[in-house]
């Protein structure tokens, strides 16, 4: 069962991003056979008693690395001037959000 037809369509010819969708895995079978990896990992099921709260791991994990980037980033670019520390508050909060709210 061919991963990328199958799952996702890929039926006319080039009629959608289907068919990039398939040059890209036939690219990708050809060289390092991804098919072999997707058939492995999609035949291992989650068990019956996993549920939603399973996520929590994953989520904190997430949450950290984030804010291992953010902080990285922030090395660089943070301001230690009160005033301009409130600009850039305000900018956001009464500017930005305003506009996407
Ligand atoms: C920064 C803190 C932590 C991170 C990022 C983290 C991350 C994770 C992740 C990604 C998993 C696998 C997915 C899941 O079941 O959610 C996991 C499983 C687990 N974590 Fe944590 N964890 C943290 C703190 C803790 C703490 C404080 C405890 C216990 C005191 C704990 C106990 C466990 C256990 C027992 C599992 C296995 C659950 C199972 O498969 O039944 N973790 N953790």
């Amino acid at each position: 069962m061919k991963f990328s037809y199958t799952v996702l369509g890929g039926g006319g010819e080039g009629s959608s991003w289907f068919t990039y969708l398939n040059k890209v895995y036939d690219w990708f079978e050809e060289r390092i056979k991804i098919q072999v990896i997707a058939d492995d990992i999609t035949s291992k099921y989650v068990p019956p008693h996993v549920n939603i709260f399973y996520c929590l791991g994953g989520i904190t994990l997430t949450c950290f690395l984030v804010q291992v980037a953010t902080g990285y980033a922030m090395t660089f670019y943070f301001n230690f001037n009160i005033k301009i520390l409130i600009m850039s508050y305000n900018k956001i909060f009464f500017y930005i959000l305003s506009k996407i709210l």
